[in-house]
């Protein structure tokens, strides 16, 4: 089984500045907890039980949020605030470890990856990247169903969704033989980073989320810069696709792009209307604002 899980943290969010200028985007509130709790809660659901952070020296709040505080459980616990005291201290499961590899150089997604090499050794492991947020549309993770997949059949597995043809040149795009239904997994023909509109094998786009065979390490190591100057995760996973099986899963959630401002104003409305004890004053909000 997959327990273990990277989580690319170490871009400078660019996209989000200001807001990134001082603290990391990952940081940033979706209502009442920061984007990353979501991405690490994901990777829990779907049985992970140890968090790779590949990181940077100006992340550390990331590392902190997830560590103990001893000085505010203790004024929690001193002021009776029970409830905050358990969830702050109840993130993720006691079973979980989070652990950091710093990535010492903005050399691409596949260079970051590439970062946990030791900590991931010989086992297959997954990628969440935390820009995207997947809410479930059920009660089933779509995750969870890749790593049930990789289980049964030993295919990496690339979660996919459909995207408006102009914006294929913004995404890794697959090749595919026959359109998956959600929730299903197809063998991938290919696999291409940011293609233009014309070249675009689909309109299949790679949502961040892979499960991957620990052999896609050493593919890793040899894979050559590729879009925009960098070492590209799609790279290594299309040299891998050419001798082995690489299926692409349909994803049946919804995804919000945190790294963009107006896909992260749409998580908080999301989010927010659906959190259990915000969201029903938060949706008459909404409601009152009559526009
Ligand atoms: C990365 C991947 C790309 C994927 C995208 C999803 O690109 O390289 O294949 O489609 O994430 O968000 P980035 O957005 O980091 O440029």
């Amino acid at each position: 089984m997959i327990k273990k899980a990277i989580l690319p943290v170490a871009g400078l969010g660019t996209r989000f500045l200001p807001a990134s200028k001082s603290i990391p985007k990952e940081m940033v509130t979706v209502v009442d907890r920061p984007a990353i709790e979501y991405v690490v809660k994901e990777a829990v659901a779907a049985g992970i039980k140890q968090i790779i952070l590949v990181t940077h020296s100006s992340k550390a709040s990331i590392e902190n949020y997830f560590d103990r505080n001893f000085e505010l459980e203790t004024t929690l616990e001193k002021k009776n605030k029970i409830d905050l005291l358990n969830e702050i201290t109840k993130i993720v499961p006691e079973d979980v470890s989070i652990i950091s590899v710093r990535q010492p150089q903005p050399l691409g997604l596949g260079h970051a990856v590439l970062c946990a090499k030791d900590v991931i050794g010989s086992d297959d492991f997954a990628v969440l990247l935390p820009d995207v947020l997947v809410k479930e549309r059920s009660s089933e993770n779509d995750l969870a169903q890749m790593v049930a997949r990789f289980s049964q059949t030993n295919a990496a597995q690339i979660m996919v969704e459909a995207v408006p043809r102009e914006l294929v040149d913004q995404y890794g795009i697959v090749d595919v033989d026959q359109t998956p239904q959600m929730g299903e997994s197809v063998v991938m023909k290919g696999i291409v980073e940011k293609p233009s509109i014309d070249k675009a094998p689909s309109n299949l786009s790679v949502i961040g989320r892979y499960v991957l065979p620990a052999k896609i390490m050493n593919i890793l190591e040899t894979t050559p810069k590729g879009a925009g100057n960098e070492i590209q995760l799609t790279d290594a996973i299309a040299t891998l696709q050419s001798s082995d099986v690489v299926e692409a899963f349909r994803m049946q959630g919804e995804t919000f792009d945190c790294g963009s401002k107006l896909g992260y104003l749409k998580a908080v409305l999301h989010y927010g209307i659906e959190h259990p004890k915000l969201g029903q004053e938060f949706k008459k909000m909404i409601e009152e604002l009559n526009i």
